[in-house]
């Protein structure tokens, strides 16, 4: 039977450092609000003046991950890019991540689903590898959040939150009846909740799309009903993954590791809490890198992996809740 499994990962992070305390002096805020409310001590930022966008960043991760797996950029059937912070309103980071490793006609597609933009991507790379579409796919979660952030008092809930970075995943197709690769993928969405959490320009509703008045307005900066947000995510992620291990017919108890989104410490140890997990089986990272919406989850999972967290026979879940809202879990099992 055709398996859906991950040969390599990688991940990349932009050098600029910036902790609680930088944040402080340029807003309204306090390393012991945002460590109490969010858990997060430090985010890594592109560099100041511009010029990197989601593509740099997930190139780079790229090349780790593709180094890993023994790939040369030839051999990828199909890109799949996943961010909410694109290079360009369009064409797609894809796009301009297969310039970058020097490809001309590889198929590439953007992935616009934010925190849950791995867990649909995976999904995806699974559906074209079981169908025989694909036998390659480089799936990259990459965000460059910084840039697009109010760093004023009036933007604080949100810019707290967010860090820049990248992570790749080299997924390839094994011919194997062991039960391994992706066991299960459920993704959701419900765009009644839309506005909870979205950046409103530029706009195609809007004519022009951005204007003088929307930009001092700050329409160009996401905004979010954190709590909102946060409540879906605590009813939701116990839901969908009782939902993957029903459809993987695998126990909770099998589970060596689960790696949620990165959105708040406090989300993922009360779905320890209500999953009567100990919290060592609840990877977290986000004290260190934010949230790095696309690219959390397979940032953990490389750093897991190099961890020796994860190895040949660990068996993984991947979890989520974003803006969309969107929802979803993968369940996946390394080759023995
Ligand atoms: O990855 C995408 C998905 N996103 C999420 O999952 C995020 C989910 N939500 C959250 O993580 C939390 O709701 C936040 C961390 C965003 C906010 O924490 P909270 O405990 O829900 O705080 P709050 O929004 O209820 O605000 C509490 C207070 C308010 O002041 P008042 O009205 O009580 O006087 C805010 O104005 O904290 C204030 N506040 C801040 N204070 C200092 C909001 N942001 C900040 C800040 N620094 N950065």
């Amino acid at each position: 039977m055709k398996k859906t499994i991950i040969k390599g990962t990688g991940r990349y992070l932009p050098s600029r450092l910036v902790t609680n305390e930088d944040l402080s002096r340029w807003m309204d805020t306090s390393n012991e609000w945002i460590i109490q409310r969010t858990g997060i001590e430090q985010r890594y930022w592109v560099p100041e003046e511009g010029g990197v966008g989601a593509s740099d960043l997930g190139f780079e991760a790229s090349k780790i991950a593709m180094s890993r797996a023994g790939w040369e950029p030839e051999d990828i059937d199909l890109i799949i890019f996943a961010t909410l912070s694109p290079d360009l309103f369009f064409p797609g980071s894809g796009c301009l991540l297969a310039h970058k490793l020097g490809l001309s006609s590889t198929p590439a597609l953007d992935i616009r689903q934010q925190c849950t933009g791995f867990l649909y991507g995976m999904a995806t790379a699974d559906a074209y590898i079981r169908s025989s579409l694909a036998k390659r796919v480089l799936l990259v979660g990459a965000e460059v959040h910084s840039t697009g952030l109010d760093i004023s008092t009036r933007g604080r809930d949100v810019a707290v939150i967010f860090g820049d970075g990248a992570a790749a995943v080299c997924i390839e197709r094994m011919e194997t009846d062991i039960k391994a690769g992706i066991l299960a993928s459920c993704v959701h969405a419900d765009g009644s909740l839309a506005e909870s959490l979205m950046t409103v320009a530029p706009a195609s509703r809007e004519n022009p799309r951005l204007d003088e008045k929307m930009l001092k307005e700050g329409k160009h900066f996401p905004t979010m009903d954190g709590r909102n947000i946060f409540k879906n995510a605590v009813r939701r992620l116990p839901e969908v993954a009782g939902e993957a291990l029903n459809k993987a017919g695998i126990s909770l108890d099998s589970v060596d590791l689960f790696i949620p989104h990165q959105a708040n410490l406090r989300i993922n140890q009360a779905f320890a809490k209500s999953m009567d997990l100990p919290e060592s089986k609840v990877y977290n990272n986000i004290q260190r890198y934010g949230n790095t919406t696309a690219a959390s989850i397979p940032l953990a999972l490389d750093e897991a992996i190099e961890k020796g967290l994860l190895g040949a026979g660990s068996t993984v879940m991947f979890l989520g809740l974003g803006a969309g809202v969107t929802w979803g879990a993968v369940l996946y099992r390394f080759p023995a």
